[in-house]
């Protein structure tokens, strides 16, 4: 519930405007008062006629407009709120946003925002995955701007793909997840993430080139949602996510113990590139060159599979176990049969081949391969597989009985 929340609303210029009706009306429903501001834009799509209606309140249009500013004033308008939502956000206002500029009612007030934002993008594919707009977005979310979608689909300009401004259910659950109400709330998850070291001596090692930004980019998506989040990580160059309880470790030993410690959980998503093998012949001192003999040999031992034992916890079982397939070739079948013999739930299936720049890369291209169903995600970024993931997770969650 949203009771006595107030919410401000940035209607920027886009077909999904008319979603924006639709979540006026919902946040009401929740108890949330909607106070609208209409950019020149998206009044080209809703009328402020209508936006007064539903909102029940005046609209706000004009920067300059001195009946507003005598009885409201910009800097007010954004102070007398306790989050701004942009919804529709459009490439051109978060451009505005990213650069600072305040040529207008929208972009000024949020420039004098003091409060928490959320951006709604809604845009062409191509606008969307432009690097202008990609920049801008890492600018605002480094800022702190937190984003919904967009999702992907059929867009109003005719093509398919990314762009489609988020579902307004989607977009109210954020809105509850930022006042601390998501729908992970109170429960437990469990994340692996990054490579693991096994070491051949104190200097040496054999790691693998995964950079962990799945993995963590899955922790901060589930915390996002309200989620208690355990991240077991190996040795990356990651930021901790925020809000999320990490524990590092080095070996696949030490992160199938630090998994088991944080048992028991409701979901485990086991994004981790672990060794399959550790060093038998590891020496407690450093390896030297003996140039009379031969090249030491590295005696290999099988690893424990950190995902199977999740899958086999009993009781203790988490009620959803979520492993990733790094293959490089025939990666459904392979996916497939990883599925089986780990008992886990879910497998998302990347391909990992050089030519896909998936490893230490921001894209991923996944499928989502359950017992039944095999399911094509796009190549999106990976903190969008994340979210995508997320989201299923609390569809899944609702299903699976405690
Ligand atoms: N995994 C794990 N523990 C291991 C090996 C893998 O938990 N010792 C998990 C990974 O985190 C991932 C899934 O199993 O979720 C599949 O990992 P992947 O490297 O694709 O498969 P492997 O089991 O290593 O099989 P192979 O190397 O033969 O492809």
């Amino acid at each position: 519930m949203l009771d006595g929340r107030r919410i401000l609303l940035v209607i920027s210029g886009g077909i999904a405007a008319y979603k924006s009706l639709d979540l006026i009306r919902r946040l009401r429903e929740r108890g949330a008062s909607v106070r609208c501001v209409l950019t020149p834009g998206g009044a080209q799509f809703v009328t402020p006629l209508s936006v007064a209606a539903l909102s029940g309140e005046k609209v706000y249009q004009d920067l300059f407009s001195l009946t507003d500013e005598a009885e409201m004033g910009h800097i007010r308008l954004s102070r007398e709120a306790d989050l701004i939502v942009v919804a529709p956000a459009s490439a051109d206002l978060m451009a505005k946003m990213a650069a600072g500029l305040a040529d207008d009612l929208a972009s000024t007030l949020l420039l004098a925002a003091d409060i928490p934002v959320l951006v709604a993008p809604a845009m062409n594919t191509q606008m969307w995955r432009h690097p202008a707009t990609q920049d801008n977005l890492a600018t605002l979310e480094r800022r702190g701007v937190r984003r919904i979608g967009p999702a992907a689909g059929d867009l109003a300009c005719g093509e398919v793909g990314e762009g489609r401004m988020a579902e307004v259910l989607d977009i109210l659950a954020t809105i509850e997840t930022v006042f601390g109400d998501g729908p992970l709330k109170g429960i437990r998850a469990l994340v692996t993430s990054g490579p693991t070291f096994e070491p051949i001596d104190p200097v040496r090692f054999i790691g693998n080139r995964s950079s962990g930004k799945q993995g963590h980019a899955v922790a901060a998506a589930l915390a996002r949602l309200g989620a208690d989040v355990t991240l077991v990580s190996g040795p990356v160059a990651q930021p901790d996510p925020k809000g999320v309880k990490v524990i590092r470790v080095e070996t696949a030993r030490e992160m199938l113990g630090a998994c088991i410690a944080a048992l028991p959980v409701a979901v485990a998503v086991c994004a981790a590139a672990v060794a399959d093998w550790t060093v038998s012949n590891a020496t407690k001192e450093k390896r030297k060159k003996d140039p009379g003999s031969p090249p030491p040999t590295i005696e290999l031992a099988l690893n424990p599979d950190i995902l199977a034992t999740l899958s086999e916890q009993g009781s203790a079982r988490p009620r959803l176990v979520i492993g990733f397939a790094a293959e490089t070739e025939t990666v459904i079948d392979n996916a497939r049969g990883k599925l089986a013999r780990k008992g886990c739930d879910w497998i998302l299936a990347n391909d990992v081949s050089p030519a896909t720049g998936t490893f230490g890369g921001d894209f991923n291209t996944v499928h989502l391969v359950t017992t039944g169903d095999t399911e094509p995600w796009p190549r999106i970024a990976k903190a969008d597989v994340a979210e995508r993931l997320a989201w299923r997770i609390v569809d899944a969650l609702k299903e699976t009985p405690r």
